[in-house]
This record gives C-alpha cells, sequence and structure tokens, in this order.
C-alpha cells in the first residue's frame, strides 16, 4: 500500500490544492509551456511502500508541477487600497480566464505610464469605477495563450500589443486578458521590452497630433511640445518631424541634445528661460506638463491656432478671447493607430525611447522615477525573462 504523501520541498508556493490534485490524478508530467521560462509552481513528494506489513520502501521522489494551480494563479502587482508605492504588492493573483470575445495574453513585457500612480495614489476613483484589489498597468507586449469564443483575427501564438481598458485590470502581470478588438500585431522589429513602451504614449502622441478634432498637424506647420523628453513627448517630438512639421521642444538642459536628435528643430530649457519669450505665431501647442504651462501658452499660438492638452482642461472662455481653439481628450486604443505606429517603427521612421527597464517585482520602484515627473522616456517593466 502506497503511504500518504509527504511533501518535502516546494518547487514554488504549493498550496493544500497541490496534493489533492496529486492524489486524485496522479503524478502529472505535463510542463506548462510558461515553465520552461521560470520555476513552474509544484511540490516535491516522498513517497513510501508499506508492504508487506512492519516494512517500509521509501520510493524515489517526484516532482509534481499541477497543472491545476498553473492554470489558476501567477504572480501580479496589485493593489489592496490607494496609497503610496508601498500599496503596491507583488503577490499571487487568480488568473484570469478569457470571456468570450477576448484573448488571453502572456505577458511579456508592460510598461508604467503616470496614470498608473495617479491610479494608484486614489485620484480617478470619482471618475473610473474600479474595483480593489486592482492590477495597475495598461501598456502590454506579450503572445496570445488562450481565445475566449467567437474570437476573430487573432490566433494562439500571435505576438500582439495593446493598451488595455484602464478601467480593468491591468498588465502588471503575468496574464490579462484582453478584448480581441484591442490588440495589434507587435511591431516585427521591437523586442517585447521595448514594444510595451509603445502603446499608450504612442497612441497619445499620435491622436493629439493628427486627429482632425486635436491639432490636425500638417506638414510645413509649427507645433511647441512641452514635456518633449517624457514619455508622450519624444513619440511626438519624432511623429511631428516626421510628417514634416517645424519642432519646439521644451525640456531641461541634459535632455537638449537626444531632443535635438529626435527631431525637434528648436530647444526651451524651462529651467533658465521662459517659453513665451522666445516663441511666438505657433500653429498648434501640444501641452503634457498641465498647470502654469498650459495657462502661459496661450500667448504664443497665431489665431485660429490650437491647444492641445493631455495635462489639463484648457479653457473655454480663454481660448475664445486669443481666438484659438482648445482642445482635451483621453487617448483611445485603436487597433488602426497601433497598426500605423507599428508601420512607422518597422520602416526606421519611429523608435520608442526606453528610459529603464525594471523586473516586474520592481513596480514600487519604477512608480517612484514616475512620479518625480523627470523620467526619460518610457520604464519598462519586464514580466517574463
Ligand atoms: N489625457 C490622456 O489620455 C493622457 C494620456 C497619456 C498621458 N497623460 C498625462 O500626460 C502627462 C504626461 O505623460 P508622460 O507619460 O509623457 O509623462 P512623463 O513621461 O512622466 O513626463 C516626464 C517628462 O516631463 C518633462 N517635464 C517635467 N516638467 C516639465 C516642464 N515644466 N516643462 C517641460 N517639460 C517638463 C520632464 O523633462 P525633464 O526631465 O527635462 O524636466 C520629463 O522628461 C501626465 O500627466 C499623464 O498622466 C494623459
Amino acid at each position: 500500500m502506497i503511504g500518504v504523501p509527504r511533501v518535502i520541498g516546494k518547487l514554488r508556493r504549493p498550496g493544500r490544492v497541490l496534493l489533492i490534485v496529486s492524489l486524485f490524478a496522479g503524478v502529472c508530467k505535463a510542463v506548462p509551456r510558461e515553465a520552461k521560462r521560470r520555476p513552474a509552481p509544484g511540490v516535491i513528494l516522498r513517497l513510501t511502500l508499506g508492504f508487506p506489513p512492519g516494512l517500509t520502501v521509501p520510493l524515489p521522489d517526484v516532482a509534481v508541477a499541477p497543472m491545476l494551480f498553473a492554470m489558476t494563479t501567477m504572480k501580479a502587482v496589485r493593489i489592496h487600497q490607494y496609497g503610496g508605492p508601498e500599496v503596491l504588492t507583488y503577490e499571487d493573483a487568480p488568473k484570469p480566464e478569457p470571456a468570450a470575445g477576448e484573448a488571453l495574453i502572456l505577458v511579456h513585457a508592460t510598461s508604467v505610464n503616470p496614470i498608473d500612480w495617479k491610479v494608484r495614489a486614489g485620484y480617478l476613483q470619482a471618475h473610473i469605477p474600479f474595483k480593489l484589489p486592482l492590477i495597475l498597468g495598461w501598456d502590454v507586449s506579450g503572445v496570445v495563450e488562450a481565445l475566449g469564443t467567437g474570437v476573430s483575427g487573432v490566433a494562439v501564438g500571435d505576438e500582439v500589443y495593446s493598451r488595455p481598458d484602464v478601467s480593468r485590470d491591468g498588465a502588471y502581470a503575468e496574464y490579462i486578458s484582453v478584448p480581441a478588438p484591442l490588440l495589434a500585431r507587435k511591431p516585427r522589429s521591437l523586442d517585447h521590452l521595448r514594444a510595451a513602451a509603445v502603446p499608450l504614449a504612442g497612441l497619445t502622441a499620435f491622436q493629439m497630433l493628427f486627429d482632425p478634432s486635436a491639432l490636425a498637424l500638417a506638414n510645413g506647420q509649427t507645433v511647441l511640445i512641452h514635456g518633449a523628453a517624457g514619455g508622450v513627448g519624444t513619440f511626438a517630438v519624432q511623429l511631428a518631424h516626421g510628417r514634416g512639421a517645424r519642432v519646439i521642444a521644451t525640456g531641461s538642459a541634459k535632455n537638449e541634445s537626444f531632443l535635438r536628435e529626435l527631431g525637434a528643430d528648436e530647444f526651451v530649457d524651462y529651467n533658465t528661460q521662459r517659453f513665451e519669450d522666445r516663441v511666438r505665431d505657433v500653429d498648434a501647442v501640444l501641452d503634457t506638463v498641465g498647470g502654469d504651462t498650459l495657462d502661459r501658452s496661450w500667448g504664443v499660438i497665431k489665431r485660429g491656432g490650437v491647444l492641445g492638452s493631455i495635462a489639463g482642461q484648457p479653457s473655454a472662455e480663454i481660448a475664445v478671447k486669443h481666438g484659438v481653439r482648445g482642445y482635451f481628450a483621453m487617448t483611445q486604443t485603436r487597433t488602426a493607430d497601433l497598426d500605423e505606429l507599428g508601420r512607422l517603427i518597422d520602416a526606421g521612421q519611429l523608435r520608442p525611447i526606453v528610459g529603464e527597464v525594471l523586473p516586474l517585482s520592481e513596480a514600487r520602484r519604477a512608480h517612484e522615477i514616475s512620479q518625480t515627473g523627470h523620467a526619460r522616456g518610457k520604464l519598462v517593466l519586464r514580466v517574463v525573462g
């Protein structure tokens, strides 16, 4: 008779369910795909043979990686309450199931955007119905692992990237389930780390600059871009330059040569110069800073021009006074725009600027950096590998 199996070692965080599964289902030999890249969850069992009576014969130890455990939990960074970076908790969380119309993505990388720490701090509670505990992170690059019913146009194994729905769990996790219409093919020329830097910031810059209702920037026009060295700004400088616009960038002195390399024709160091003393009669301003920077921008725009901000709501009254259009919008996940960003990237006309890569487990550190408001380009979190 086989004695009760004893757990003598952990492959990774075993739970009671593991033992039950292994007793009824026997030793699970199949190793889940992701287990090739990281230690599989499971236990090491010691079995003994209790026959003939009075004799106990040890059997070889067995490593068990129960599929059930692998399928139901994952590593994630969640918040259980609003607060400072310390509320970010790296822990086991339920692995999502793809609902109808959704694809389950094995997340290779995600990136940090200012919205992440604004949500974490509770600043957006009144606007978006979050449910706690919440997984943050609304950029993803990864591989489709499973499909819900009724999905077309996406297949298991596809390399995809996306800006998932901000009102749902994000991508600071090993898995995320995303409605298939929000997915686009990852740019072929980028690895997942760099691809994860693109969706939210790239879409924001692209839509603010080129949407007809936004800046509708055209060849030959002049645009002033505030916060040019940031996540959105680094995309905006390249995109505007690529469209044939004259680009004036604001930033601190350390970023001048970097921004000129990206396509800025002129540079204003906001620490030592007032941009309104250097700039006048531009066709458009793209403001990613808000506050005083937004308020001081009206006077540098020619009549008939446009002030677009992603960091503050331009006053309609002041806009009328200056004969300028004010515009604010939230970024939309449009696959056509993601495809166009991918096309520009693969054609060598656009590149994500990745300032720093940290492992998912260091999300707190990433938030501290993002919250300084002085990160260059994007902060990426490596999830797999
Ligand atoms: N409405 C939307 O849908 C939407 C979408 C995306 C982002 N946003 C918001 O837009 C803002 C920018 O996002 P982001 O991802 O680009 O942020 P970010 O990466 O954190 O921006 C940091 C950059 O801002 C620059 N900066 C700081 N103060 C500045 C100033 N006074 N003048 C010029 N540059 C300054 C810094 O340059 P230096 O280091 O040189 O100082 C730094 O490179 C955030 O508030 C974000 O929440 C809104």
